[in-house]
């Protein structure tokens, strides 16, 4: 180090320290002279929170840099960050939906990248929050779950960190679309009728335009736009929107489709109290591999999500009712997971009380084919509220 060079390094470390950034990444071709001026000069004058830098970068705006907050909170474990993560970005697609101008593409671009990175360090931890649904704001904690599971699939595909923030990004907005539809027929208890069913399959066309004139055209935004408009169209084109001309879709749409189809299938909504039970949604997966669903990502899905799905029902040998809320980490048998004890042997609730398979002599003994809501279980409060 120089003396001259000193001073720029000690600013960089101060402004790591007090903003709590943990990661800077140039992406290659996008970043301009102008570009790297304007980013350092509101380092150095920005005294806020990360959340206050991000909002500063996108106002000015700085393109083609992206920035990640620390990932080492003092005193907060990795199941800890990962559930405030899933709550702030809860709050960051309801505001963008809501069109607040504070919820930017920069930042949803930096919770895409910093999903990411708790996936990539925890797999299951993650993939565990995704059994969290909302029955009455149900759009946004689709959104959020696809992005987690699509991201999980994308990661173990070995996708590109420029890509995995595409597609994170498209993921986190794929059913902006959906606020266009009036709230009597998304929430309409009964079969829709044709109409109705023509707007609800406007959606990803929607979509697509109000994020056009969001977030216009460039080369970061040419990537995600496809799997936005093509989120429902399906290996076999059985699905929407149609075009003139076949088209297959791309790979981001073809690993959300799966993801969507997933979160959708197993939550809960007006038209439907009794979702799959994640089982049966692999099952369905499974059946439609290859005509509905990308063999491939299908294989790489079912691996993703184990033997025994978050949000499974299980018995457990010493006659217990658990709800299944951790796959087993990468060293562990596939057939130990983290469970929710929630019923003792004849039936009656439990506080849920924490269990590691890996850890204790107790073993899964059977599988029901009921969804948790079935048996009267809210798999939300049951994470929530998961005493160790
Ligand atoms: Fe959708």
């Amino acid at each position: 180090m120089t003396a001259e060079n000193y001073a720029f390094i000690r600013l960089l470390v101060q402004a790591f320290d007090d903003l709590g950034l943990g990661e800077v990444e140039f992406l290659p071709g996008s970043v301009t002279r102008d570009g790297l001026h304007r980013f350092f000069r509101i380092l150095a004058v920005h005294r806020g929170s990360f959340d206050g830098l991000l909002s500063r970068m996108d106002e000015e705006g700085v393109g083609g840099i992206f920035v990640r907050p620390c990932l080492q909170v003092p005193g907060g474990n990795i199941r800890d960050r990962a559930k405030k993560l899933y709550f702030q970005t809860l709050i960051l697609i309801k505001r963008y939906f809501e069109g607040e101008k504070s919820a930017s593409l920069v930042k949803i671009k930096a919770v895409a990248a910093y999903l990411a990175d708790l996936l990539r360090r925890s797999e299951e931890t993650l993939i565990g929050l995704t059994v969290i649904k909302n029955y009455d704001d149900y759009t946004y904690n689709h959104c959020l779950n696809v992005a987690i599971l699509s991201l999980g699939l994308a990661l173990r595909l070995g996708m590109s960190k420029k890509l995995l923030v595409s597609l994170g990004t498209g993921a986190l907005v794929h059913d902006i679309g959906k606020v266009r539809i009036p709230a009597e027929i998304i929430n309409k208890p009964g079969i829709l009728t044709e109409d109705e069913w023509k707007v609800v399959k406007r959606h990803p066309v929607e979509g697509l335009a109000f994020l056009l004139r969001r977030w216009g055209i460039s080369r970061e935004t040419a990537r995600m736009f496809p799997a936005v408009l093509e989120h429902h169209l399906g290996m076999s084109f059985s699905g929407y929107p149609e075009f003139m001309r076949r088209k297959a879709p791309g790979f981001l749409a073809r690993i959300i489709h799966i993801a969507d189809f997933y979160d959708a299938v197993t939550t809960p909504r007006v038209y439907n109290k009794s979702p799959f039970s994640p089982v049966e949604a692999m099952e369905f997966l499974m059946d439609h591999s290859g005509d509905r669903f990308d063999p491939v990502l299908v294989k790489a899905f079912v691996q993703m999500m184990g033997l025994y799905p978050v949000g499974t029902v299980v018995r457990l040998s010493t006659g217990e009712w658990a709800m299944v809320v951790e796959k087993p980490s990468e060293a562990v048998p596939l057939d130990r997971p983290v469970v929710a004890v929630v019923a003792d042997d004849r039936g009656v609730p439990l506080r849920p009380r924490r269990l590691d398979l890996s850890e204790e002599p107790v073993e899964v003994v059977g599988v029901s084919d009921q969804s948790p809501w079935e048996i009267g279980l809210d798999p939300t409060r049951v994470t929530l509220t998961l005493s160790e």
